[in-house]
C-alpha cells in the first residue's frame, strides 16, 4: 500500500472516532508520519491495547501497520536510560496518537501567520504540522532532552521543514519570540506556567495536557485576556506524559508496621471508574492524585497526598468491607471518599461544567461560573 493510502487509511480511523475540521485532515495529509518515527518504537495495538515493539528492519509490515494506525508510539523510556526494546513502562517521548493530535489542533485552531509556541517537541511530528498551518518561520518549538531535540531537528530536515527549534524547559517559553499567538503544550501539566501567559498576546489560544493525577486526564483550553490572566474550559481527553519538572514524586517505602489498617465500604471502583467530572472535583479539592491496579478478581487502588503521606483500598469479590491503609498522618483515603461524595451532591457534573482560570498569583478551578471556585 503505498503512503497516501495508508495516510487516508489512518484518517478513517481516527474521523470514525470524532470528526475533525478539513484542516487539520489537510495538515496530516500533508506531512507523513512515518518521517517521523525511528525504526524501533513500542506501540499499542487492538480493542486492549496491546503492547507492541515494532521493528522496520525485521518487521516491515507491522511497521508501517502500526504507524499508520490510532496508536501512540513511545520512542523514549526512563529519559532515554532503557532501551525501547525492552518495553517497560517508563515512558518519556512519544510521537502521540493521532486522534489524540488532531484533537489539540482543532482546540488550538490555529491561522495562517499566527505565532506558534510550541512545548514539547518530541519526534518533531506536531511542529511540522503545525509548521503547515502558520508557516515554519511562525513556529518555535522546545525540547528539554538534548537527544530528543536533535533526532527531531533530523526528521523535520527529512520532510522538509525547519521550525525554530529549541532546547530547554518549555516551561519558561521563550521570551525573544514572543508575543505568542498560540501555545500548544504536547507535555502533561498540573499547574500552568504564567510564562505562557506572560509571553502571549490578548486572545491568545493555549491548548495543554492538564493531569492533575486523579484518574482520567484532560485538556485544558485557556484564553489569555488583555489583564494577563487566562480562563477556560475543558473540551476533552488528553493524557501525556509529564513535564519534567511536573512529574510525581515517587511515594517512600515503609515498614508494614507503620501503616494505619483500617477497612473502607466504599468500593474503591466507585473512585477509580467515576467519570471525568469527579476526577477533576477531586483533585481540585484535594489535590492528592492516583494510581490504579486491576487483575481478575482483585482491583487496588492508591491515592497519594506526597511521598510520605498516601494510602491504599483493595476490592476483592464478595466482601462487605474493604481493605484499606494509610501512610503517613493525612487521611488520603476518607478525603478522596469525601470530595467524590461532595461532587456526587453537586448533581455529579460533567467535565464540560468545570472551569480553570490563571493569574499571576496561580491557578484555580471552578464550577460552571469563574465565581464558584473549588480550588
Ligand atoms: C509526548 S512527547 C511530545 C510529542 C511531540 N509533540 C511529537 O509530535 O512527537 C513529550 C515531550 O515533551 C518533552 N518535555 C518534557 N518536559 C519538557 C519541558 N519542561 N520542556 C520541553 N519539553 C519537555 C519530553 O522530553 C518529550 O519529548
Amino acid at each position: 500500500m503505498n503512503v497516501p493510502d495508508r495516510i487516508e487509511r489512518m484518517l478513517d480511523e481516527i474521523q470514525a472516532v470524532s470528526p475533525r475540521s478539513k484542516w487539520v485532515l489537510s495538515a496530516l495529509r500533508a506531512v507523513p508520519r512515518h518521517l517521523f518515527i525511528p525504526s524501533i518504537a513500542q506501540g499499542f495495538v487492538g480493542m486492549e491495547e496491546r503492547e507492541i515493539i515494532i521493528d522496520r528492519d525485521a518487521d516491515p509490515d507491522t511497521w508501517w501497520e502500526v504507524v499508520y494506525s490510532d496508536s501512540v508510539l513511545v520512542t523514549q523510556l526512563d529519559d532515554g536510560a532503557t532501551e525501547i526494546q525492552l518495553g517497560a513502562t517508563g515512558f518519556t517521548s512519544s510521537n502521540s496518537a493521532p486522534s489524540t493530535v488532531a484533537d489539540l489542533l482543532q482546540w488550538l485552531d490555529p491561522e495562517p501567520g499566527h505565532r506558534v509556541l510550541e512545548v514539547g517537541t518530541g519526534t518533531g511530528w506536531t511542529a511540522a504540522l503545525l509548521s503547515h498551518v502558520v508557516g515554519e518561520t511562525n513556529v518555535t518549538s522546545i525540547e528539554i532532552d538534548r537527544a530528543n531535540a536533535e533526532q527531531a531537528a533530523k526528521n523535520l530536515v527529512a520532510a522538509g521543514v525547519q521550525p525554530h527549534l529549541l532546547v530547554g524547559d518549555g516551561a519558561y517559553g521563550f521570551p525573544g519570540h514572543a508575543p505568542f499567538d498560540r501555545v500548544h503544550v504536547t507535555c502533561g501539566i498540573h499547574t500552568v506556567p504564567y510564562a505562557w501567559i506572560a509571553q502571549s498576546r490578548p486572545g491568545a489560544v493555549i491548548v495543554a495536557p492538564y493531569c492533575p493525577g486523579f484518574g482520567l486526564n484532560h485538556a485544558v483550553r485557556l484564553v489569555v485576556r488583555p489583564d494577563g490572566t487566562a480562563i477556560g474550559r475543558f473540551p476533552g481527553f488528553a493524557s501525556y506524559m509529564m513535564m519534567r519538572s511536573q512529574r510525581w514524586a515517587g511515594v517512600t517505602a515503609v515498614d508494614p508496621e507503620e501503616a494505619r489498617d483500617f477497612t473502607t465500604t466504599v468500593d474503591p471502583r466507585t473512585l477509580a471508574y467515576a467519570p471525568a467530572g469527579a476526577d477533576l472535583a477531586i483533585s481540585a479539592l484535594t489535590r492528592l492524585h492516583s494510581h490504579t491496579y486491576r487483575e481478575p478478581g482483585f482491583f487496588r487502588m492508591w491515592v497519594m497526598g506526597d511521598s510520605d503521606r498516601w494510602g491504599a483500598a483493595a476490592w476483592e469479590p464478595k466482601r462487605d468491607y474493604y481493605d484499606a491503609y494509610q501512610i503517613g498522618d493525612r487521611a488520603v483515603w476518607q478525603e478522596a471518599v469525601d470530595a467524590y461524595f461532595r461532587w456526587v451532591s453537586w448533581g455529579e457534573p460533567g467535565r464540560d461544567r468545570f472551569g480553570m482560570t490563571v493569574t499571576p498569583e496561580g491557578q484555580h478551578i471552578w464550577l460552571d461560573t469563574p465565581e464558584r471556585v473549588i480550588g
